[in-house]
């Protein structure tokens, strides 16, 4: 039973990434527990580690991941000798409202992505990033507070 209940999940999860349309791969990442908001898009072959944890993330009204972004949410190293000196663990990722995540961008476990932030292609978020800001690179660096205040959405 367990079995068939991990199967099940994981071709839900397979679907979710090559299915045709944001609206669809949105409603089957919600059945495996993501938390998204209104107006928000999802693009194909987003990466999610791992796809069991899907309520640990969190995508807010109108906020967008690219194509191929990697969202590592846990790490399960329980066979490895590092488990001694490193438990395995979850923590959430959280895109806030309007935020813009470019293309193959990948976001390390606990990251927030403020407000109407634009993460640039390519990138690695290994920390915060404020509310209106532009930041991209490896590691991800903060170039500059876009708006100066709240901008207002659709
Ligand atoms: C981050 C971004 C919005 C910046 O745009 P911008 O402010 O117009 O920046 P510019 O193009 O003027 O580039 C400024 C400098 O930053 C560099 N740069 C821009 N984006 C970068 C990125 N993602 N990673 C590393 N460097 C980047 C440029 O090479 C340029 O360097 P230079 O000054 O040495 O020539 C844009 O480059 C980007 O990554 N957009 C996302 C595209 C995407 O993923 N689309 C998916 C479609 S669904």
């Amino acid at each position: 039973m367990y079995r068939f209940k991990i199967l099940k999940k994981w071709l839900i999860y397979r679907f979710a990434k090559i299915a045709p349309t944001s609206r669809i791969r949105i409603n089957l990442l919600r059945k495996l527990g993501a938390r998204i908001g209104r107006n928000a898009e999802v693009y194909e072959d987003i990466v999610v580690v791992n796809y069991t944890d899907l309520k640990h993330l969190i995508i807010e009204d109108n906020a967008t991941i690219s194509p191929g972004c990697m969202l590592i949410l846990s790490s399960y190293h329980d066979q490895s000798c590092i488990t001694n000196y490193k438990k395995p663990f979850k923590e959430k990722i959280r895109i806030k409202k309007g935020a813009y995540v470019g293309a193959n961008v990948t976001i390390f476990p606990g990251i927030t992505i403020g407000e109407n932030s634009i993460i640039g292609a390519c990138s690695l978020v290994n920390k915060n990033i404020p509310d209106n800001s532009l930041a991209y690179g490896i590691p991800v660096r903060i170039k500059k507070l876009y708006f100066k205040k709240q901008v207002a959405c659709p």
